[in-house]
């Protein structure tokens, strides 16, 4: 009889764990952050990062929220890959960002949930270290994402640098193609920043350490990433249990800095890379669950630098 009230009240209780991640998982919230990162005489960027959407058409509530952002105004948005979750999710999500594509200039990197149709995955296997690419997913329609965007003014940045400008700033901006599915050449990308620019960012959609180490010593002011999700379930007080890369789980979201390597090249100068790594929008459509570790977008906004 005891044994019977301790199962029943187990069952009831997993139910209403799960019953509030997956409320969670559509509670989707702004998170704000301040860096300095400028020149002394520049007015602040604002940057909205989104990362990990996962979009799928029937997630209306994703797409309406992502639209609304156009509010803020941002100078630039950069979106840190994983936008697809479903095979005919390029128009959704394409849709959704079109109130941003219309107002602001920005940069964009593909996940690899954007290259391949997802699948079920036991969660427990995220202990074990990084997911591997299952060789059985089909492709996604990743080239019509890519070109939608890229007409309406974005630039893709995969294993490529651009010049671009927006809120008054010059800004060298490079990308890095997943390195979580070893499609980084960071070669390709690889240099000190123009000395023309005002800023130096980073794109990738994994921050895995090997790129944010090269970034880093190559002297990026800024760094900017996706694909942790936050850990997407964190225990309160303790955080995220995995990061699913290299990263450290203390690092799965938000703002730090990340050290300069002491590499022969690196401006010692200069103060540590700052890195913000995003929790994401979505979850895969097999697991659309989250705990203490909302759906986010963050705006992020540069300041100068104290004596820069
Ligand atoms: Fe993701």
């Amino acid at each position: 009889m005891a044994l019977g009230k301790f199962i029943g009240g187990t069952l009831v209780a997993g139910a209403a764990v799960a019953t509030y991640a997956r409320w969670e998982a559509s509670s989707y919230r702004l998170r704000r952050h301040e860096a300095a990162a400028l020149p002394e005489d520049a007015d602040p960027l604002r940057i909205l990062h989104l990362s990990d959407l996962h979009m799928t058409p029937r997630r209306h509530r994703l797409q309406s929220w992502v639209a609304s952002l156009a509010e803020l105004r941002p100078d630039l948005v950069v979106v840190t890959g994983d936008f697809l979750g479903h095979v005919d999710a390029v128009d959704p999500v394409v849709a959704a960002l079109e109130p941003l594509t219309s107002i602001a200039p920005g940069v964009f990197v593909l996940g690899s949930n954007d290259y391949y149709a997802p699948r079920a995955i036991n969660p427990f296997s995220y202990f074990a270290g990084p997911s591997d690419l299952h060789p059985d997913r089909p492709e996604l329609p990743w080239p019509d994402l890519v070109g939608a965007l890229t007409s309406a003014g974005w630039a893709h940045l995969p294993n490529a640098r651009a010049m671009i400008e927006a809120g008054g700033l010059r800004i060298d901006v490079r990308g890095v193609d997943d390195p979580h599915i070893e499609r980084d050449d960071y070669a390709l990308v690889a240099g000190s920043a123009d000395s023309s620019a005002d800023l130096s960012l980073g794109v990738a959609h994994a921050p895995y350490l090997r790129i944010l180490d090269a970034m880093a010593a190559d002297g990026v002011d800024v760094t900017l990433a996706g694909h942790t999700h936050g850990g997407q379930v964190c225990l309160p007080g303790y955080g995220a249990l995995v990061t699913n890369c290299d990263l450290d789980r203390r690092r799965a979201r938000g703002l730090s800095r990340h050290e300069r390597p002491l590499a022969e090249f690196a401006p010692h100068d200069q103060p540590d890379m700052v890195l913000h790594v995003s929790g994401g929008l979505g979850t895969s459509p097999y697991a659309p669950l989250r705990f203490a570790c909302p759906p986010e977008a963050t705006l992020l906004t540069l300041t100068p630098k104290a004596g820069g």
